[in-house]
């Protein structure tokens, strides 16, 4: 780390000689002499300046160093318990005109939003180092990757930083002396007087989450947590990345993306859509049951895929990030094994539960510990009321620690995508799984996707969040113009003579009467991919209905697992009825967007709609 102290003037920056972008430095001029930090520090990735971030940190009280017998170079970070999740409703896309930004995102004026975070901005960096993080999102090099540099009063976001993504001194190389990066400004907006004592975890009450798309610019203020600060992730590659993929015709998206290896060698890759929360990491790390010995599912990524057709048309993608910012309660074992792996040492932790012998629980984890320090540092006891994690706790840890990781995962020409998945957390109507008869059909399910509120969230089950593509809190640009370029990429590819790689539609949360899951998830997933692979070869059978093809209980591979006939016919079978009221729902969504909605989605459901009354 280089560290130039007391930078009070824009005229008056002393970069390392390994910073030769004029650009870069007439930037951190600027950014500096509106926040007035107290010293800038230009980060180089080092381990050792890793290493002395996380000891001030565990000098200041923010991270506590875990037990290295129990989980070597590892920490533990509580926020503030204001702090604790993305703002959805404090994210604003700022683009020029409202039509730009769309019905699903919030919009303020960019001259205005410009005028109210230079009014947050001034000064806000008082007491504190600023540090100057280049990243890479993407292999270092490659020609889909995209640079960014943040600029950050937060330590906290430093070290994250470093394991989500390729950060430091050889990101310059690839920059030089006038290459392209995305400005990021970051403020915890808590600045400090001269002599006033910090807080473990500094953070404002008053947050904004700001893209300006056009000029690929995001600035966030007041949040030190996650997605709101790490601006690597949601911000660049989503939000921002959605809009250049748009206009440049590729694709950022929320999914996962792995690879299947059948016995005799043959590999597949599959990229999968989920909202937040609804197990993509540990589809990412599925292990295939016993039943299916060979096998081996591979990750590539577990949370953002960027997609972009090759020479020939293919669709090729690579996961951006370097590393999973996961949710830690429920990851178990059982549900996933090399997640678990994946996090014995080298890991950030926050807002997880400490234990009495330094190490780290959750709810979910294993056995119940007999006391433990809860994420808001109270003390935790069995049976207390209270939860020992917070639901939204987090592991930051290096995706090079997965056991189960794709050889090809840092290969700058990405993989070739085979198939699309689209899922959804729904209690009944939506079957296991359905393959989409064609493109159009599949960005159809896709576009109308939802999750159902939690009955513990909302007090009442049954109410569906469309969330489309999961990408709602994700789009940095109007959501019908999103469908659009689905339908025309297809359409494009498809004239040019390309196989379009295969939509399915999942749902493995389907409930019995008693409110129980009844598809067994995790590793059985494998039995629903497997049939999905079949299919692209043409091996598999399945009964077409009128939303696509739907396996029926003989096409699916049982062994190993006992799960009856009638389960399965209860989550494949189509309700006429419920579909009906579903398409009804669908139409809510359609009216919201109905200004630039693209016409084959109304006559997609239309078409549905007339084949379930013709029964
Ligand atoms: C999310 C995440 O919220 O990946 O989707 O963190
Ligand atoms: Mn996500």
């Amino acid at each position: 780390m280089n560290v130039v102290a007391h930078t009070q003037s824009a005229a008056h920056i002393d970069a390392p000689a390994w910073v030769q972008h004029e650009g870069l430095k007439a930037w951190v001029a600027e950014i500096a002499a509106l926040t007035q930090p107290d010293r800038i520090e230009w980060c180089d990735g080092s381990e050792e300046e890793y290493d002395r971030l996380c000891a001030e940190m565990v000098a200041a009280g923010t991270l506590r160093k875990l037990n290295p017998e129990k989980r070597p170079n590892s920490y533990l970070a509580w926020s503030d318990p204001s702090d604790v999740a993305r703002v959805e409703d404090r994210t604003f896309i700022c683009s020029a005109t409202a039509e730009e930004a769309g019905p699903t995102n919030n919009w303020v004026d960019p001259t205005e939003m410009r005028q109210t975070l230079d009014g947050l901005f001034a000064g806000c960096m008082r007491g504190r180092t600023m540090y100057v993080i280049p990243f890479s999102m993407g292999p270092l090099g490659s020609p889909i990757a995209q640079l960014g540099v943040e600029l950050s009063d937060s330590p906290y976001v430093v070290v994250n930083m470093r394991l989500m993504t390729r950060m430091g001194r050889k990101v310059y190389d690839v920059l030089g002396t006038d290459g392209y990066f995305v400005p990021c400004v970051h403020s915890v907006g808590a600045p400090l007087e001269p002599g006033q004592a910090d807080v473990p975890w500094p953070c404002n009450d008053t947050k904004y989450i700001v893209h300006y798309p056009e000029t690929r610019e995001i600035w966030s203020f007041g949040s030190g947590y996650g997605g709101n600060a790490l601006l690597g992730k949601k911000c660049l590659a989503l939000r921002i990345a959605s809009k250049m993929g748009r206009d440049e015709g590729w694709l950022a998206e929320h999914m996962l993306i792995l690879g299947v290896t059948s016995p005799e060698g043959q590999k597949r890759h599959v990229a999968a859509a989920f909202p937040s929360a609804c197990g993509k990491t540990n589809f990412a790390m599925l292990i295939p049951p016993k039943a299916f010995p060979g096998w081996k599912v591979t990750t590539i990524g577990d949370d953002i895929a960027w997609i972009k057709p090759d020479a020939n048309g293919k669709l090729r993608a690579i996961n951006p990030e370097a590393g999973y910012f996961g949710v830690a309660p429920g990851t178990n074992d059982k549900t996933n094994h090399n997640c678990m792996e994946s996090l014995r040492a080298n890991v950030i932790f926050t807002n997880v539960a400490l234990t009495d012998d330094g190490d780290v629980w959750w709810e979910g984890m294993g056995p119940e510990p007999d006391h433990c320090i809860d994420w808001q540092g109270n003390d935790w006891t069995p049976g207390c009321g209270r939860k020992a994690a917070h639901p939204n706790a987090r592991f930051t840890v290096s995706a090079q620690q997965n056991p189960a990781i794709d050889p090809e995962w840092d290969n700058p020409a990405g993989v070739p995508i085979d198939a699309f998945v689209f899922g959804g957390r729904r209690s009944d109507t939506v079957p296991l799984v359905t393959e989409a008869r064609n493109w159009q059909e599949g960005v159809y399910m896709a576009a109308t996707q939802g999750s159902e509120t939690t009955a513990a969230a909302m007090g009442k089950q049954g109410v569906v969040r469309r969330d489309p593509f999961a990408m709602l809190p994700f789009c940095g640009y109007n959501m019908s113009e999103y469908f659009a370029h689905w339908l025309e990429l297809g359409a494009k590819l498809s004239a040019q003579g390309v196989t379009l790689p295969r939509i399915f539609c999942v749902n493995w949360f389907q409930t019995n009467d008693e409110g129980r899951f009844i598809w067994p998830g995790f590793g059985e997933n494998m039995r629903v991919l497997k049939w999905m692979l079949d299919r692209l070869d043409g091996e598999a059978e399945g009964n077409e209905h009128v939303l696509g093809v739907t396996p029926r209980f003989e096409d699916l591979s049982w062994e190993g697992l006992n799960f009856s006939r009638e389960s399965f016919d209860r989550i494949t079978h189509i309700d006429t009825a419920a579909w009906l009221k579903e398409l009804e729902l669908h139409k809510e969504l359609f009216d919201r967007l109905h200004d630039k909605l693209p016409p084959e989605l109304r006559e997609t459901k239309q078409g549905y709609i007339a084949r379930l009354q013709a029964g």
